[in-house]
């Protein structure tokens, strides 16, 4: 309510303080998310004043290492804790058995045990394995997550969704387990590469469809100075898009039934993502803007959704550099509908043999349904394959 409120003086141009914490309330996890510029230079004084002198290990890739692993470690010697570093491989085959076990074994060389605490720095990837590495280890070790993407600060970081991938597809083997604290520093973004930036941004976006029309507003005014780096427009869209996930995982934390509408824009993208073959050629947040746009469309040829606010949506997507079709990705024109068709029904979401997809009523309102007509499906993905979305 508060976040509404804040939204609408933003909007009718009342100067706010920026909020810079939110807390996720659960049944047994609950927990704090703080954003704001400059917090890794203070994890180690966040960390001990939450938690004294743990034990930590901190896991990451070269990449983040290379940029902000010694400012890192500084901040927790001057507080008397000297991090192990687990240094992984960077990319999306990362989030392997293989990856898990060497986690794990590292973990339990070091004598690890439950006062220990985990720190998952880095992307998607890092956090995801680091998660469920903590949620087996021992049956479950304390984890702090410290999202280094705009893709990982609004969405992966929160929630508690960990996993790997494996032959069969991706992220099919994890777990739910809360981090005990999420710390997002908006100043990693300066060394993040623009189109990682704007992949992100496709979560960001995606908020304001599912949940709030006062969101989507802001954005549609403020979106470019997001992804230009202004710092305070970025504390902005994140604050507002894990308050948003919060919302709705503090209503549904195990995806039984609300939680569903992140998914927004996902059953498609997941199938271009397992088309192209997760080899970078086509980013998560890419697959996800082209599949929103897939799943407007969808919601508008079922009368679900007004043509006036489908075209607000994919004007934004299209005006901010987001794909917008299928058609836009190396290699699409060697792809059909069938078989973008039989990935689809390889989704996590299929319940009970049928697909469900999330379609939007007006911006601010989505909804799960599995009555949707496999014609219907096949038009949108023609559409897209031809770019005519
Ligand atoms: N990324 C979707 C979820 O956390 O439920």
């Amino acid at each position: 309510m508060l976040g509404r409120l804040l939204l609408f003086f933003k909007k009718v141009g009342v100067v706010v303080q920026q909020n810079s914490k939110l807390r996720i309330n659960l049944d047994r996890d609950s927990y704090d998310i703080l954003i704001e510029q400059g917090l890794l230079e203070h994890l180690g004084a966040l960390i001990s004043e939450k938690f004294g002198k743990p034990r930590t290990f901190i896991v990451t890739d070269k990449n983040i290492s290379e940029h902000w692993l010694e400012q890192t470690l500084d901040s927790f010697s001057s507080k008397g804790i000297f991090p192990k570093v687990l240094e992984v491989p960077e990319g999306e085959s990362t989030k392997s058995f293989d990856n898990l076990e060497k986690i794990i074994d590292q973990l339990l060389e070091a004598e690890v045990d439950r006062e220990c605490l985990l720190i998952a720095l880095g992307g998607g990837v890092i956090g995801d394995l680091v998660g469920f590495a903590a949620s087996v280890t021992l049956r479950g070790i304390k984890v702090v997550q410290v999202p280094t993407t705009l893709l990982s600060q609004v969405d992966s970081s929160v929630g508690g969704k960990t996993g790997i991938n494996v032959r069969q597809g991706k992220n099919l083997v994890g777990s739910f387990y809360q981090p005990s604290l999420v710390v997002i520093d908006t100043q990693v973004l300066q060394t993040l590469p623009k189109r990682q930036i704007l992949a992100g941004y496709a979560e960001v976006v995606k908020y304001g469809v599912i949940r709030d029309n006062l969101f989507f507003d802001w954005l549609e005014i403020n979106g470019q100075r997001v992804l230009e780096g202004d710092q305070q427009a970025q504390q902005f869209a994140i604050y507002n898009s894990c308050r948003i996930k919060a919302e709705i995982v503090e209503a549904d934390e195990k995806e039984q039934n609300v939680r569903a509408i992140l998914n927004f824009g996902h059953t498609f993208g997941h199938a271009l993502e397992a088309e192209a073959g997760y080899d970078g050629n086509v980013l998560h947040g890419e697959a996800v803007s082209i599949g929103m746009v897939m799943a407007i469309e969808l919601s508008k040829s079922l009368g679900h959704l007004s043509g006036q606010d489908a075209v607000r949506v994919v004007e934004h997507i299209k005006k901010i550099g987001l794909p917008s079709n299928i058609n836009s990705i190396n290699g699409s024109e060697a792809w059909y509908p069938e078989k973008l068709f039989q990935h689809m029904k390889h989704d996590k979401k299929v319940s009970n043999g049928r697909m469900r997809f999330i379609l939007a009523k007006t911006i601010g309102e989505a909804f799960v349904t599995a009555e949707v007509r496999k014609d219907k499906i096949f038009k949108v993905i023609e559409k897209s394959l031809s770019g005519n979305l």
